[in-house]
């Protein structure tokens, strides 16, 4: 056995690598909610892929970040699992995603996918054995690596063994789209578990339902729900650094005085809904043309999943429906939607501090972390949100928010109108509370809370 107490598995690690021209290496340490959690436990490892060139080269090198370990994977067993199945299918299914007539077909391709998706959870699974305690605590992230606790526990029956889903969960009735051995062979590597947690209470009867009608139950497994909140300490100090308020004058500039910013911030990804976002607010001017000239639409959406052609099909068509808004409304002085898809942190929350109306309409979300932070950093008493009822957030923040069916464009457009229009009284008395929902389970605590679910007699 290792000597790791607590133990953390995820594909995607706390730090990247590059290569520069030069062939030095060089480490960037990522950000995000995990990150944050894991920051304050001692005698910890966490397991990760190694995802790209300069992080399979670090690894060959022997660099490494402390508390960290790379799996070099192959990279042909690494695009299956990842590509092919954790994102074409998994993340399909539990984000419902499929539309005639693109249902899938399960063919031999799917097959061996699935061959490396199993290899590659064995890759983990192996790894956590090695580096684990006796009696230690594994918590597994996520549904690329479903079939790990079940193996771990073959391997290492001592560990205690949680698996945390960032997603939603599917419906039983669209999740049986998936052969039916590979959906009780998901749902029982899931359940080798001692304990699952997930985002909102409807994602967890929506996994329940999975496993009553395809295995009988979830048998001895526990099923906890644990939300997760913004680290608004964390976000209010970085919000207000140099970096960002560089950007904040830039950004300011270009939405020119006196106009009113709606903004929203998103991987460009199909889930998140961006195209009838930008429909909506396009509706927005056409049916409230009072609001021409005096409102700025700050859509950031930067590049996520480009291996798959579906979501390169994505950015273009995000890229040209922005354009044609501009070009059917846009005037000299006024670009009604200011378009960025090159990443950057300081600059999202720069755009937090000038929102006034947040916009957030995913066809379905886990959680959704921009729905909390931008009321906790926008400047001037707090933003309006207007938050889809498909996003985890909702069953926090829906009573606050102005909540929309993310396919109805009318009703999205109205709520955007609605959030311009609110008096400042009742959108300062909302965007506290929105601030103060979003902030309590901030990530080191939602962590805690797990290892010590997983921890009781
Ligand atoms: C979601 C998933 C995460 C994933 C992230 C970014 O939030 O739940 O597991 O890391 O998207 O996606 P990517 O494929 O770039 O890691």
């Amino acid at each position: 056995p290792g000597a790791a107490e607590v133990l953390v598995a995820s594909n995607r690690g706390p730090v990247s690598y590059a290569v520069g021209d030069d062939g030095t290496v060089t480490a960037k340490r990522g950000g995000g909610g995990l990150v944050s959690a894991l920051s304050s436990v001692d005698d910890k490892l966490w397991v990760c892929a190694a995802l790209g060139d300069g992080d399979r080269e670090a690894v060959r090198r022997g660099i490494t970040e402390p508390g960290v370990r790379m799996l070099d994977i192959d990279p042909e067993v690494h695009a299956s699992a990842y590509n092919g199945i954790a994102n074409s299918v998994l993340w399909f299914v539990h984000h419902m995603l499929y539309q005639t007539p693109l249902e899938p077909s399960f063919g031999p391709e799917f097959r061996r996918q699935w061959a490396a998706y199993e290899e590659y959870n064995r890759a983990f699974a192996q790894a956590l054995a090695d580096g684990a305690a006796p009696g230690a605590t594994v918590v597994v992230q996520d549904y690329h690596l479903a079939l790990v606790p079940g193996m771990l526990r073959a391997l290492r029956p001592d560990l205690r063994i949680g698996h945390f889903s960032h997603t939603p969960w599917a419906p039983v009735d669209y999740f049986r789209m998936l052969p039916d051995d590979i959906a009780e062979q998901l749902l029982r590597g899931m359940l080798g578990a001692d304990r699952l947690g997930f985002l909102t209470r409807r994602w967890a009867d929506a996994f329940t339902e999975c496993c009553a009608r395809i295995v009988g139950g979830p048998g001895d497994t526990e099923i906890g729900v644990h939300g997760l909140g913004a680290d608004a300490e964390f976000l209010r100090e970085r919000a207000h650094r140099e970096d960002v308020e560089e950007r904040l004058a830039a950004l300011r500039e270009q939405v020119g005085a006196g106009r009113k910013v709606v903004v929203r911030v998103d991987r460009t990804e199909l889930s998140k809904n961006i195209v009838r976002g930008l429909r909506a607010f396009e509706l927005l001017l056409e049916t409230r043309p009072e609001w021409r000239e005096r409102v700025v639409h700050l859509a950031f959406a930067y590049p996520s999943r480009q291996d798959l052609e579906v979501y390169q099909e994505y950015t273009a068509e995000v890229s040209w429906v922005a354009a044609s808004i501009n070009s059917r409304f846009g005037t000299e002085d006024w670009t009604p939607v200011v378009l960025h898809v090159k990443d950057d942190f300081a600059r999202s929350l720069a755009a937090y501090r000038l929102a006034d109306v947040a916009l957030v309409n995913p066809i379905r979300d886990g959680m959704n972390l921009v729905a909390k932070e931008v009321p906790i950093v926008s400047d001037g008493g707090g933003c309006v949100l207007v938050l889809s009822r498909e996003a985890g957030a909702y069953e926090e923040l829906g009573e606050d928010a102005l909540g929309v069916n993310p396919y109805d464009l009318i009703g999205t457009a109205e709520a955007l109108g609605a959030a311009l229009d609110m008096p400042e009284k009742e959108r300062v008395a909302r965007g506290e509370r929105l601030a103060a929902a979003g902030s309590s389970l901030p990530p080191a605590q939602w962590f805690l809370a797990q290892l010590k679910a997983l921890h009781k007699p």
